[in-house]
């Protein structure tokens, strides 16, 4: 008997790492995408609804388009154009699209999505926590329609930009802390694996060896991805939104711990910091699944089988 695809949503706000996480899931037989909605982050709602749409024609994954939120709920707007170019997706030239966008909010669609969905379905985000705070605080009424959140944000032991926050959850700490607090089951991948799901350049020519279109373009992607972090020191490039899907359809690559983990919205220092009660110190609820170990390698043959789902070189 085949086990039941997962259905899920995508939010996210691409940038090279989520590209790489849809494509995935795209070619992932253990999902069933039922929309995808932008937010966002490492670009303006613009371009990574732009970049969601070239993506879903790449793949060829025609499911349902939103775009969502243009900016935080609270925080100035901030991107990343120094990781992710001017485009959010710069390096290959990707099809011009032809999946639209629907003329709806995101959280709409996210609402429609979980209404109409016989199972709860679960929430795959891998920006800024915007779209899917919104949606919590719209539609409460459909919060056991949400299965769980598997996202990519914070990490329990450092920052990637500042010294104590994570970028998807800097941006706009006050909705993750909405969504930490929402007693829906959440699997956090943050820095302490996703700095870890690294790709090798060496593994970089090995991907764009499958031969089909989509291999040389993620391929690529991982080339433009990784000039930036060359210049930090990183051996490789850490594909971190594709531990995400990773998590959700093969746990078993990584290690879980149930922590207590909060949001710091405030300070001068540590605004945005996911704060883990590693000890159990305060007594409060484990309310986060952080993912603190992974299996970089079982990661990595896991990318590769999903990117080589896409065939070889058309002829
Ligand atoms: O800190 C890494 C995260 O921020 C990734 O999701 C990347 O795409 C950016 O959104
Ligand atoms: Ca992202």
């Amino acid at each position: 008997m085949t086990a039941e695809k997962i259905p899920v949503i995508l939010d996210g706000d691409p940038g090279h790492d989520d590209a790489i996480a849809w494509t995935a899931a795209a070619a992932e037989t253990r999902l069933r995408v039922l929309a995808v909605t932008s937010v966002a982050g490492n670009q303006t709602i613009e371009k990574t609804t732009l970049n969601a749409a070239k993506i879903l024609t790449l793949t060829g994954m025609h499911v349902p388009l939103a775009r969502g939120a243009a900016r935080p709920l609270v925080a100035q707007p901030m991107t990343a154009p120094s990781v992710h170019g001017e485009s959010g997706l710069d390096g290959p030239a990707l099809p011009e699209p032809t999946v639209p966008v629907l003329d709806l909010p995101a959280v709409s669609l996210m609402a429609q999505v979980l209404a109409d969905h016989p199972t709860p379905v679960t929430i795959v985000a891998t920006g800024p926590l915007t779209n899917v705070a919104t949606l919590l605080l719209i539609h409460p009424e459909l919060k056991a329609k949400i299965g769980a959140i598997y996202f990519m944000g914070g990490g329990i032991r450092f920052g990637n930009w500042t010294a104590a926050a994570e970028f998807n959850i800097l941006v706009d700490p006050e909705a993750a802390h909405i969504v930490f607090t929402s007693g829906l089951p959440l699997y956090m991948c943050g820095l302490d694996v996703t700095e870890q799901a690294l790709l090798l350049p060496a593994e970089f020519d090995a991907l764009a060896a499958l031969g089909s279109d989509v291999a040389n373009i993620v391929a690529d992607w991982l080339r433009f991805f990784y000039s930036f972090h060359k210049e930090k020191g990183y051996r490789g490039a850490p594909v971190h939104d594709a531990a995400a899907v990773a998590a959700l359809v093969s746990p078993a690559l990584f290690s879980f711990r149930e922590m207590a983990v909060q949001v710091e919205c405030t300070g001068d220092h540590c605004r945005g910091a996911t704060v883990a009660d590693w000890y159990g110190l305060h007594g409060k609820a484990k309310n986060v699944h952080v993912a603190v170990a992974i299996d970089r390698e079982a990661f990595v043959a896991w990318l590769f089988a999903r990117v080589a789902g896409y065939g070889e070189a058309k002829r």
